[in-house]
Parts: structure tokens; sequence; C-alpha cells
């Protein structure tokens, strides 16, 4: 077998073909299915865009309405999945809980039969309406309290807002949210997609795939960031001490967060998108310096760095927007997962219908023909483990 150059990261190697989405990062275009996310975020709902990437196109009016059905009667969870939940320390990361909570419900929802369409939609629906409704339980349990039932006359994310906050949201921060999550919904090959789509080969359930998905995507190298923009701003604190914050991060090398993306060399379309949201809300909701600071912060790193293609990317402002939103620092990652589920389906569901297992190669570094030391022989340092 030929030895194939090795790329750290598998950087740049196509590890499928895919249909779902498309970036071009030198134009700063995304689309989903071919359809420009700019229109998705403004014309289309979560709900509608996750069943465009799951089934491949945008549903009818009887479709969507079918859709939307199923996904609001699916939304309660096993009270033994919220008795599991109230056993979790509440000092424990929010993502933590997400992925034992998802791999659970294969517990109760594991017949595996995965040539059957109605199997697939049904796992599809299930994972779409329950996720949410598990973040926010975990929200509520860890503040002491009973998680807060999903109301069936509510959609799916002012549902969501109320079971996390236990009222029902203003209909600009439900829009905002629910347009967030469509900017998140979906984003080529990443870290977490490729370990659904490894999981997914091996033939296990969906809930396997959604869980070893969560459990990828809570590394602070991938949907992390968000937390860290907003410490960020805290540490800078006034818009006078951007300038000087940043100077000395650019004279440290130190990376900041919520600029610089892999494939994006120009703003991330996102961001922009986000940005408007953000001024949406600061305008209904009133502004506050943290906004001033990151409008600062932009300004001036589009100054020194825009010229090395580093801008502000989608984790830039969702941090801003979640937070005004009121939701938890530490919730940021889960709501991302939240709207990445319909992602992760989409690939699960691609991988199905032309599947191989993963199994890639390695380029062996280690000895052969090494000599076996019997134990009395060994060397040991009695140091080490006394
Ligand atoms: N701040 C300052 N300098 C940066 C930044 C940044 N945010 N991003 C990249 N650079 C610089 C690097 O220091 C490096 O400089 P050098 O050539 O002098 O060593 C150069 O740009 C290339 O950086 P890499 O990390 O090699 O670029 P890569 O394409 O691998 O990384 C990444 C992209 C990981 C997103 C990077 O820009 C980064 O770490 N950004 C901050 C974290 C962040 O915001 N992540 C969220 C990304 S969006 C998402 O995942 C949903």
């Amino acid at each position: 077998m030929s030895t194939c150059e090795y790329k750290p990261g598998l950087e740049g190697v196509p590890v499928t073909q895919s249909s779902i989405s498309y970036v071009d990062g030198k134009q700063g275009i995304l689309e989903y299915r071919g359809i420009r996310i700019e229109d998705l975020a403004e014309k289309s709902s979560f709900l509608e865009t996750a069943y465009l990437l799951i089934w491949g196109e945008l549903p009818g009016v009887a479709e969507l309405e079918a859709f939307e059905h199923e996904v609001r009667y699916n939304r309660r969870v096993k009270f033994r999945i919220r008795d599991m939940m109230k056993c979790f320390p509440e000092s424990g990361h929010p993502m933590d809980a997400l992925q034992a909570s998802a791999a659970a419900l294969g517990l109760f929802y594991s017949r595996r039969a995965l040539e059957d369409p109605a199997y697939i939609r049904a796992a599809a629906v299930r994972l779409l309406a329950k996720i949410p409704t598990m973040v926010a339980a975990f929200q509520s349990i860890r503040k002491g309290n009973d998680p807060v039932g999903p109301q069936d006359d509510l959609d799916y994310t002012t549902n969501f807002l109320y079971m996390l906050n236990e009222r029902v949201p203003d209909e600009l921060a439900a829009h905002v949210l629910d347009v967030c999550l469509t900017l998140h919904a979906e984003h080529t090959i990443n870290a977490s997609t490729f370990s659904a789509m490894v999981t997914a080969s091996t033939l296990t359930d969906p809930y396997a795939v959604v869980a070893s998905a969560v459990g990828t995507l809570a590394g602070p190298l991938h949907g992390g960031a968000n937390e860290e923009v907003i410490q960020t701003i805290e540490e800078i604190g006034s818009v006078e001490n951007v300038r000087p914050y940043l100077e000395d991060c650019f004279e440290r090398k130190s990376k900041i967060m919520g600029f610089g993306h892999r494939v994006y060399k120009v703003k991330d379309p996102r961001a922009t998108i986000l940005q408007k949201l953000a001024e949406q809300l600061f305008e209904k909701f009133g502004r506050d310096e943290y906004y001033d600071i990151a409008l600062e912060m932009e300004r001036v790193i589009e100054e020194r760095l825009g010229s090395r293609g580093i801008f502000a990317n989608v984790d830039f402002y969702s941090g801003l927007v979640y937070r005004k939103l009121g939701i938890p620092v530490d919730l940021f990652t889960p709501v991302f997962a939240i709207a990445r589920v319909a992602g992760w389906l989409a690939h699960w569901k691609e991988q199905l219908e032309a599947n191989r297992i993963f199994r890639p190669t390695q380029i062996y570094t280690g000895p052969h023909d090494f000599p076996y030391t019997p134990i009395e022989q060994r060397r040991t340092n009695a140091s080490e483990y006394s």
C-alpha cells in the first residue's frame, strides 16, 4: 500500500461527497442545499430549515404543518430521563449533561431500522424535539427546580425560551433566537459533524450518533468560542481599554476569540446577519457597554488583521446575542447543539444512503520486533506509584 501524505487534522482532505451545505470562504457565501443563508435567515424558520437540511428540499405548507405538529408533540421527555438528570451534579457542565441525556434516549428508542424512512423520520423528529427540552431541564434542575414541561401552543423556539426561563418570551427575543438556530444549523464537515458521520457509519442508533457529536462539539476548539468572547469583553471592561488590550494580544501573538476562521477569509456571513439581529435586540432592550466594546474590537481587529483575512466569525456576535437573551454563558454551546442537531441528522441520513464504515489508515512510527521483557526485569520507578 502506498503511503499517502499525512495531513494533520485531515485539513483539506475530502471525507465524503455531500449535497447538504456549501461554503465559499473567499466570497463569504454559505448555502444550505444551494439556498443562500441570508434568504433562509430572513424567510424560513429553524424547523423549516431543519426539514430542508434533512430531506433536501423546502417543505410545502402541508408538509411543514405536519412536521411542526410531529415535533411539537414529541417534546416531552420520559420521567426516567428527567430523574436521571436530577442525579447529575449541579456543577457539571450542561454539555456533559446533554451528551449523557442524548445517549439515554437510545435506551428507550433503540430499535434500529435504518433502512425504513419512517424510522429515520421518527428519530429525527424525536431528537429535534427532545434536545431543547433536555437542555432546559438541566438548567431548571441545577437551580433546584423541577423541569418546566413544554407548552403545546408555543412554537419551537418560543417554547425553548419558555422552558428555560419559566415565562413566555418577548416575540422579538424568540425570533432572534430562531434565526440564530438557523445560522448554526449546518456548516459542512466540521469536527462534530465528522464525529457524527463516523459513528453513523457503524450503523449504530441515531441517539449514539448525536451523543458522540455533542461530545465533540463541547471542546473549546469547536463549540466553546462564544463563551470565551464574553469573557474577553469582560476582561477588556471599557471601550477605552479595547485598543491597549488588543495591542497587548497582538504583541504576545495571542488569539482573540470570535475572530478568524479556517474557511472564511472575509467576514463570516453569519456574523453579519447576527450583528443586525444584535442591533435590533439592543434597540428594544437597551444597549449596554458590551456591544460598544464589541464594535470597537471589530474596528481595531479589522484595521490590524483584516489584511491577513482575519475578521469576526459567527461566535463573535452569537455570544452577545445569547447574553442579551438572558441565556447563561455555559448554555451557549448547548444552544449551538440544539441548532446543529439538524445538520448532524442530515449527515446521518446522507451517510446511510451510501454507507461505508470509516476505517482510515495510519503511518506507523513505532518499533518492530521489540524484545519482550519479563516483568521482574522491567525497570520501575517505585516512587512514582507510592
Ligand atoms: N486572533 C489573532 N490572530 C489570529 C486569530 C485570532 N482570532 N486567528 C488566527 N490568527 C492568526 C494566527 O495567530 C496565525 O498567525 P501566524 O501565521 O503569525 O502564526 C494565523 O492567523 C493563522 O492562524 P491559524 O490558527 O493557523 O488559522 P486556522 O485557519 O487554523 O484557524 C481558527 C482558524 C481556529 C478559527 C482561528 O482563527 C482561531 O483560533 N480563532 C479564535 C477562536 C474562534 O473564534 N473560534 C471560532 C471559530 S467559528 C466556529 O467554530 C463556529
